[in-house]
């Protein structure tokens, strides 16, 4: 069955993914076969954001299956290998092939194809049911009128659509109840500046782009009411990874006394991490800091580190929103009631 989201269009036995890194300027759709284009694609930033990621891996799972003579999980270990080695923190990407592990079970051939196919469109198509159902627990925490702070990209384009911060965003923006959005640029990769923002002013939704500097001005100008972010992967404890400089914002908003608000599907919970510190933090060639865009902003050799990205421990955090309501003051019972209770989206 085709499945349409704003970066990942599945076409029943083809994949596309929209090359972020050539956005806004560029619209490219690029082709995967199997799983050494999914975790190609993964890899070299082609689809990025955590819940797109899983969709990605379990599409190249799925198409990979096609592609050998006699399909059985055995056989396909090679490729969940190289899928799970294209980028490290985002747990979604582990949960995918995990999940798609369990469903192929003992199944082969056809039936294994046919298995696999079904479940990567079902990880598809729940996640943005997911962000929906997010967007509406999200938008009731956030202050009425006021202007809300966004980082990185969590939107349509890294996700199965309508985004996790960003869904919540455009839900709130929907209801009447924020006047607009900060997006920070996001350096290195400029996620807020290059697809935030596009995203936003696609939707007509007011927003301004601001330097990732400026932040902690605008916190102190009383022009920030709330700070709505995704996440990478988010442990037992409720320590929350995500893309480099969420941990600024977070304590900046403690000291300005703002709401500092994680929105993430189920799927990137990580219970069997204790804490923040076994999270294994992404780092990157330091070439994507020396230049922006392929033009050259500082001395050829000078030394960088690069990790992509950080992480915000609980006693930040004002509120974690899944698609099961919502964790307020998030701590490691609270986190487990939530993942094992009901899910009826009450206040845990
Ligand atoms: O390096 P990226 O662009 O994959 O990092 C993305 C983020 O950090 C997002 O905030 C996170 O994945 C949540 S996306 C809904």
């Amino acid at each position: 069955m085709a499945i349409h989201s704003a970066a990942i269009r599945w076409h029943g036995d083809l994949l596309e993914l929209l090359d972020q890194r050539r956005l806004p300027a560029e619209t490219v759709w690029l082709p995967v076969h199997g799983s050494d284009d999914a975790a190609a694609a993964i890899r070299d930033m082609v689809v990025r954001g955590a819940p797109a990621i899983g969709i990605t891996a379990a599409y190249g799972l799925a198409l990979e299956a096609r592609r050998q003579p006699s399909p059985t999980l055995d056989n396909l270990r090679p490729a969940i290998d190289t899928l799970a080695a294209s980028r490290p923190t985002a747990v979604n990407l582990f949960w995918a092939l995990e999940r798609m592990q369990q469903t192929a079970g003992q199944q082969q051939g056809d039936a294994l194809i046919d298995a696999l196919t079904r479940d990567a469109e079902a990880i598809h198509r729940e996640d943005l049911a997911a962000n929906q159902r997010m967007g509406a627990f999200g938008a009731a925490l956030l202050p009425e009128n006021g202007a809300v702070y966004t980082h990185c990209n969590t939107g349509a384009l890294a996700t199965g659509g309508h985004g996790t911060a960003l869904g919540i965003i455009r839900t709130a923006w929907s209801q009447g109840r924020i006047q607009g959005v900060f997006a920070g640029e996001t350096r290195p990769w400029l996620q807020g500046s290059r697809l935030t923002s596009w995203e936003l002013l696609n939707d007509n939704i007011p927003v301004t782009l601001v330097a990732d500097s400026t932040a902690g001005h605008l916190m102190q100008q009383g022009k920030v009411q709330a700070v709505v972010v995704g996440a990478d992967r988010i442990t037992a404890n409720g320590d929350t990874a995500n893309k480099i400089g969420t941990y600024n914002l977070a304590v900046l908003a403690h000291h300005h006394g703002i709401p500092f608000i994680v929105a993430a599907p189920v799927s990137t919970l990580d219970p069997a991490l204790p804490d923040g510190s076994h999270i294994v933090i992404e780092e990157r060639d330091g070439a994507e800091v020396r230049s922006i865009q392929g033009k050259t902003v500082a001395p050829a050799h000078c030394p960088v580190y690069n990790p992509a990205f950080d992480v915000t421990p609980a006693s930040l955090i004002s509120a974690i929103v899944t698609e099961r309501g919502v964790i307020e003051r998030p701590d490691r019972s609270k986190l487990l009631a939530h993942i094992h209770g009901p899910a009826d989206g009450v206040h845990w």
